[in-house]
């Protein structure tokens, strides 16, 4: 993997024929088939959007209204506007590719009030999509910014399928609805829509920094969209000091799904790495103290049924270290799981009394095992800020590799979300303290990804989806949840699904789980077949990966050897077969090997497609994992057929994917 970021060819050109005039412009992306048209009208900013020549959004209000501030949202004069073309291929740190594109041609829209107080609103045109956002510069007209309101509206044209979870200020652990834009009041992002003429879109936010997470609202089902951000208890939505930038808003615009899934926009929108020595950044797979707690034959509390004691932590290092797995997770590990709910109740620094942190931290290191820490919060923000940099610097000191981290429940200070710009602004302080102490995070009940990994690699994944947790202790997570996260969640960044099980009736340890959550566990099980299980570790895009299951119900399998060999993150993805809910199969190169996983939802197919991906002068030999005769999804989900032939690049393979079912493919060249 290329650690350092490294931009190939920038080049910033001013377009000397910018804006039309100052109140009404319009402006293309670099292949010309988007464009946006920007107008002034009694003085409030407007934009429509045209794809194809086609009007994809209409006439949409742009602005901000304040607590105490006014004037920046109607009746304003456009001072200026002026054009800047960006070319620029560059290289994360880890991705879904080693090359970004991020073209776009972009306009700086200068308004001003009555009181000579500036807005900036710009707008960047991509081939992929549209992105705005609102810049106040420096103000000396009131001690601080309070908005409260942002008056932004996406006007969706017809009336298109859309995939999206409700609008929810402090959670995203939702399923999927498919249902036309009318029919949905409101919306958490990304919000997926697909046009009768097939034209795809995708609205999110980009950049989320030091501002509110912001929801959409289709009051009155006229799909004029209007953006909702997630307030402050005393309903102010944002609050800065004497200057507003704004997250983008972005509307992401192609002709096949897929183009959505490889698109770079949400991460090109954000700043490159503040990170200059990225060493230490590195791809993972974890085994984990954790199905264990969530199906119940373990608990997190110290004591009899204790998951993370010294011991059971060196059989999950030991298991790791035989596949080649080179990260470690403990849950539990320490004091505070009795108290879950108080404030206070988590400190982070303090090890359970059956839990070794030098003695299992050393064995870590002597098995070459990444230790990977969790600082369970509980959602209690006050205590974990004050604990942050010393449970951070504990970490450091015993070699860990990264920090899981955890904010279930309510937020201290309560009336705060999970979404608002207090909890933005929280997560954003532990990446970065994180990052001074050399520990990758991956973050559980999170703010929404918004492609801030760019900014901070160390930032690896996240959950902020309805997980694989939920099928250990829910009615879990139906079989098109995993054939619409691609087009809907994964637009944003990495999900941490945790993948993995292969005890997908979870019946071998039947006799051992005690119920400690809502549903009936016996009726419990993961909603997919072992071939699809493997199969989400190529469609799911995660540079950490979770090899979720316990190690008894993994060793021996044969299926595991796609796990061993499976990297997590990639040079180059394709999506040859992309329909939302339905099914899909993302294609992906590591070096010279290719992975494929494919997968369908309730409904059995043949999935046919070409290997043209394959170079045309080479031999390769597949390795196929797919549902076999004996699958059946009811009954014995469990059943996987492996095979190997040797293919080329003129080959179209067929394979049949059961119901729930799925494959997974390694190729490697024959040399
Ligand atoms: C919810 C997280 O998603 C899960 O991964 C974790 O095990 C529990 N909280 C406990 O921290
Ligand atoms: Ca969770």
């Amino acid at each position: 993997m290329n650690r350092l970021i490294t931009i190939i060819s920038l080049f910033l050109g001013v377009i000397m024929i910018s804006c039309n005039s100052p109140r009404r412009s319009k402006i293309s992306s670099p292949d010309q088939d988007v464009k946006v048209k920007l107008s002034l009208e009694n003085g409030a900013p407007y934009y429509q959007i045209y794809y194809k020549n086609k009007m994809v959004v209409g006439k949409s209000r742009l602005g901000l209204q304040f607590k105490n501030l006014s004037g920046l949202d109607e009746e304003m004069i456009a001072v200026s506007c002026d054009t800047v073309m960006h070319r620029e291929v560059w290289n994360p740190v880890w991705g879904q590719a080693s090359k970004i594109k991020n073209n776009y041609n972009e306009v700086a829209w200068t308004l001003r009030n009555d009181a000579r107080q500036e807005m900036k609103i710009y707008f960047r045109v991509f081939d992929e999509g549209v992105a705005f956002r609102y810049v106040i510069p420096q103000t000396n007209m009131v001690d601080s910014i309070l908005v409260s309101n942002e008056l932004t509206q996406f006007n969706i044209k017809g009336n298109p399928d859309s995939w999206s979870i409700p609008a929810d200020y402090d959670s995203y652990e939702k399923l999927y609805r498919h249902k036309r834009l009318s029919q949905i009041k409101d919306a958490n992002t990304p919000i997926t829509m697909k046009r009768e003429d097939g034209i795809y879109l995708s609205i999110h936010e980009a950049n989320l920094t030091n501002y509110a997470g912001m929801t959409v609202v289709n009051d009155g089902g006229n799909n004029l969209l209007e953006a909702n951000l997630v307030p402050w208890p005393d309903g102010v939505k944002v609050r800065l000091k004497d200057s507003l930038v704004s997250p983008w808003r972005t509307i992401q615009i192609a002709s096949h799904a897929g183009d959505l899934i490889t698109s770079g926009m949400i991460l090109n929108l954000n700043e490159p790495s503040k990170i200059k020595n990225t060493d230490w950044i590195q791809p993972i797979k974890y085994v984990g103290v954790w199905w264990g707690m969530h199906i119940g034959t373990e608990v997190w509390v110290e004591g009899d049924r204790h998951g993370a004691t010294t011991e059971n932590s060196k059989r999950y290092i030991d298991f790791a270290k035989k596949h080649g797995f080179n990260g470690f997770l403990p849950e539990g590990w320490n004091k505070g799981w009795d108290k879950w709910g108080q404030q206070g109740a988590f400190d982070q620094v303090t090890p359970a009394r059956d839990f070794d942190l030098e003695e299992v931290t050393r064995y870590a290191k002597e098995n070459g095992v990444g230790f990977i820490g969790h600082h369970e919060t509980g959602g209690d923000i006050i205590t974990y800020e004050k604990n942050l940099e010393a449970a951070m610097k504990l970490l450091h000191d015993h070699g860990a590799v990264g920090v899981k981290t955890g904010y279930a429940g309510g937020i201290y200070p309560r009336g705060q979300h999970h979404h608002g710009q207090y909890m933005v602004n929280h997560y954003r302080r532990v990446v970065k303290m994180a990052a001074k102490y050399n520990l990758m995070v991956d973050a559980h009940e999170p703010i929404k990804a918004t492609g801030i990994s760019r900014t901070w690699p160390n930032m690896m994944t996240r959950e902020g989806v309805r997980g694989q947790e939920w099928n250990a202790w829910s009615t879990g997570n139906p079989p098109s949840h995993y054939a619409t996260l691609p087009f809907t969640r994964m637009l944003g960044g990495p999900i941490d699904y945790t993948p993995g099980i292969f005890d997908i009736l979870i019946k071998n340890t039947k006799d051992q789980r005690k119920r400690w959550n809502c549903d009936d566990i016996s009726m419990t099980r993961a909603h997919t077949t072992l071939a699809k299980q493997l199969a989400n570790y190529v469609v799911l895009f995660s540079p950490w990966q979770m090899v979720a299951d316990l190690p008894e119900n993994m060793e021996g399998n044969p299926a595991l050897a796609f796990v061993e060999d499976v990297p997590t993150t990639w040079d180059e993805t394709l999506v040859p077969v992309a329909n939302i809910g339905e099914e899909v199969v993302v294609v992906r190169r590591s070096g010279e090997n290719w992975f494929v996983g494919g997968l369908t939802n309730e409904k059995a197919r043949d999935c046919s497609f070409s290997l043209n991906f394959l170079e045309g002068s080479k031999k390769y030999q597949v390795t196929i994992y797919r549902d076999s005769k004996e699958t059946n999804y009811e009954t014995s989900p469990e059943k996987i057929a492996i095979e190997t032939k040797e293919v080329t690049t003129h080959d179209v393979l067929n394979i049949h994917m059961t119901n729930g079912g799925g494959f997974a493919l390694k190729i490697v060249p024959i040399n």
